[in-house]
């Protein structure tokens, strides 16, 4: 019998139910076709016979929740996604940072980090400040509940699409800061150094040793409902510095939504909320 034929409506519930518990994501039945096509590959190469005994297996093996996380999430991404985003960084944000923090390390969290493509981004804006500021010092944590888009993020390895879209929107990028690798482009060990990559899940506080100045959640609250994209918003800006600054994705906002950020400009916001103890 096809693994795909008669799925119950009650194994149906219950993998789009884990899909929440487990990330977040928010999925309603009409979105079960979708969930069955990310999930077909994997049911195939554990010889599974349907999806009642991936069900099984996802609650009896905690080792499969892993695969299950990196299958249902979605990680499209690009360099300098949303252009007006990394204008204002580099143009606006970064100076002021500087003038208001003399001698502190700038610290910046990529918080659905995906394969990469935002950290190194910052990092390049970044190197190109500190080309102009010496004394500028920056460290950049780039997380995200996928380890597989992470592990990719860590190799500094890019290809196809990615590298297409960096070379047509700043070819100089390209060339200053990777260098060409087996099937495609790598990151130079000088931008690498200055990132941190860590599985990390948004529904719960990170442990950072420091308060990051700005955090990018872009391109994730999407997923979410609004209750859990408030709860989301709230941990991020837990680990926040009192004057910290959050950037959320282009079709994202924060204005329906009850929060400790106060709008700065379309995508922008700014800590508003009574700062976090961090020695609690
Ligand atoms: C569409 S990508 C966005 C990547 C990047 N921020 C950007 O804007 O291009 C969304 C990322 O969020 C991650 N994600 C989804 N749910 C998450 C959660 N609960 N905690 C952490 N990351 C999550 C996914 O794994 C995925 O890599």
């Amino acid at each position: 019998m096809d693994i795909d034929s008669e799925v119950d409506q009650g194994t149906q519930n219950a993998l789009l139910g884990l899909v929440h518990r487990h990330t977040g994501i928010s999925m309603t039945a009409k979105k079960w076709t979708l969930l069955q096509g990310r999930l077909r590959p994997r049911l195939r190469a554990l010889a599974l016979r349907n999806y009642r005994d991936y069900l099984a297996l996802l609650e009896n093996t905690p080792d499969e929740v892993r695969n299950f996380i990196n299958l249902v999430t979605t990680n499209e991404t690009s360099f300098f996604r949303t252009p007006r985003v990394w204008d204002y960084f580099a143009q606006h944000y970064l100076p002021r940072w500087f003038d208001a923090h003399r001698g502190a390390v700038f610290h910046l969290w990529s918080a659905a980090a995906s394969s990469g493509e935002e950290a190194y981004s910052a990092a390049m804006l970044c190197e190109e400040f500190r080309a102009r500021h010496p004394s500028f010092q920056y460290q950049i944590h780039a997380t995200d509940i996928s380890s597989q888009v992470l592990a990719s993020a860590m190799t500094g390895q890019f290809h196809g699409r990615s590298i297409d879209g960096l070379k047509a929107a700043r070819p100089a990028m390209l060339a200053k800061y990777f260098r060409a690798s087996a099937g495609g482009y790598a990151v130079i060990p000088a931008l690498r150094t200055h990132i941190m990559f860590s599985e990390h899940n948004l529904y719960r506080p990170l442990a950072a040793r420091e308060a990051f100045d700005l955090a990018l959640l872009r391109n994730v609250l999407i997923y979410f409902e609004t209750a859990d994209q408030e709860c989301v918003i709230e941990n991020v800006r837990q680990s926040l510095a009192p004057d910290g600054m959050l950037i959320v994705g282009e079709s994202e906002s924060l204005s329906r939504l009850k929060t400790g950020f106060a709008f700065e400009q379309p995508l922008i916001y700014r800590n508003h909320g009574a700062p976090h103890d961090r020695t609690a």
